[in-house]
């Protein structure tokens, strides 16, 4: 089978690792890919949607698996150009992907199918705005579309929610669109992820991501500075009533509209007093929840993908190892206000026992890796019990130096 894996990050060399362990090996490819992504798959010469397509319909690729997320809804859409070239595509089409490039999308969406979210409305200027804030605090402000992980600002009071409009309206920071204003929620955050291949899905393991820069979840928000996974994470009730209560009317509420979805759904979620409610739709996995997620995951993901792209979902080609798996991510100085290329990175030979993906390095004219973006690695381990994974992913962790590195000491210590 060939494939190949649209992205470039962590999360896509987990992906690209995971499929190079399936039974009968894939020949693997990827675009755009890195210097440590093409240690596991061959580069794919393209600069561009269509020219990609091209390429995969020349090269005779079997399925296309799209990890990230802006290639979903760029120009006429990875998923519906793939399938005009006849190639099945593990990712959904445009219309389906809009759960995660438009808000006021996905809330409708959630509205129609009494999928439980927070309250919110469409203010399309600033004025509106103030009107649907009405002096509440804390409020929710969300621009409507991509924007990076930075579209979203929970306001604590008047002069912070005039800052975020003034970024959105005033100076158009995010370009143009709406913005939602939404109650404000309270409670853990966890990220459940399904497959889904038309009206059939599969709960994959779910996770906690680190969002702050900062122990004790103090400071700016980031890509995210690690993750904890387990099919313990959550007791087995409180995942049922996910699975029935969010992800089943999604699915159906997908198949009612006529979305056509296919590829994995990430359901951010928060838990609160009232039960769990959808905080946002991603159309992908989570970067670094994946990083995580994945050494759990064992079976035949290559012929899952492909047979998911095709419309029929195989769970029986996949296993979930019961234990933990935590993943630390190193980053680099400066980030997330920015971030520094170019330090060399050492020790990366000495990690034995655990897994490390590449999110931002290269390698430099000598042949050595060096740190080149935000979020460098991601070293990730797995055991039994929690603090077994614990312990051993920040001891591998420590083994890789470079200057100015970034790491948590806490991820995966705090529970809920
Ligand atoms: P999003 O980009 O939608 O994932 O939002 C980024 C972060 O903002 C989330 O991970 C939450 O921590 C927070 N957030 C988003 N929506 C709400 C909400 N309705 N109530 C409280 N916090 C929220
Ligand atoms: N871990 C957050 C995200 O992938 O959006």
């Amino acid at each position: 089978m060939r494939i190949v894996v649209v992205g470039q990050g962590g999360r896509e060399h987990a992906l690209l690792r995971a499929l190079s362990e399936s039974p009968s090996p894939p020949e693997l490819f990827a675009f755009p890919g890195s210097d440590a992504i093409f240690e596991l798959a061959q580069p794919v010469e393209a600069d561009g949607l269509e020219s990609l397509v091209a390429w995969m319909k020349a090269h005779a690729i079997d399925l296309c698996v799209a990890g990230e997320e802006s290639y979903l809804v760029k120009d006429e859409g990875l998923a519906n150009l793939c399938g005009r070239a006849g190639i099945p595509c593990w990712g959904p089409p445009k219309q389906a992907a809009m759960l995660e490039a438009s808000k006021e999308f996905a809330k409708q969406f959630m509205d129609r199918h009494g999928v439980p979210t927070a309250r919110a409305a469409v203010a399309e200027t600033a004025e509106e705005a103030w009107e649907l804030i009405g002096g509440q605090y804390p409020t929710v402000l969300k621009f409507d579309g991509l924007a990076a992980g930075k579209g979203v600002a929970v306001c604590p009071d008047e002069a912070s929610a005039g800052e975020f409009l003034d970024e959105v309206f005033k100076e158009e920071r995010f370009g143009k669109g709406g913005l939602l204003v939404e109650e404000c929620l309270l409670g853990p955050e966890v990220s459940v992820f399904a497959a889904v291949s038309g009206p059939n899905h599969l709960v994959f393991t779910p996770a906690r991501d680190y969002k702050r820069i900062g122990e004790g979840d103090e400071g700016p928000n980031t890509g995210g500075m690690g993750a904890v996974a387990s099919r313990r994470l959550l007791d087995a009730e409180l995942m049922a009533r996910i699975e029935r209560d969010i992800v089943v009317p999604t699915v159906r509420g997908l198949e009612s509209d006529g979305l056509d979805y296919v590829g994995f759904l990430y359901f951010g979620l928060m838990l609160t007093a009232d039960g769990p409610k959808v905080i946002e739709y991603n159309c992908r996995f989570g970067d670094p929840e994946c990083q995580a997620v994945m050494p759990l995951v064992s079976g035949d993901l290559a012929t899952f993908c492909l047979d998911g792209a095709r419309g029929t979902l195989r769970p029986e080609l996949l296993e979930f190892d019961d234990g933990w798996s935590v993943g630390v991510i190193l980053a680099s100085a400066g980030y997330p206000a920015s971030s520094r290329s170019g330090d060399v990175i050492a020790g990366l030979d000495e990690v034995d026992g655990a897994r490390v993906y590449h999110a931002g390095t290269r390698r430099n004219g000598d042949g050595r890796w060096e740190t080149n973006g935000g979020r460098v690695l991601a070293v990730v381990a797995g055991a039994p019990t929690r603090e077994e994974a614990v312990e051993r992913a920040h001891a591998e962790a420590a083994k890789i130096t470079f200057d100015g590195a970034q790491r948590r000491a806490d991820i995966g210590r705090m529970h809920f």
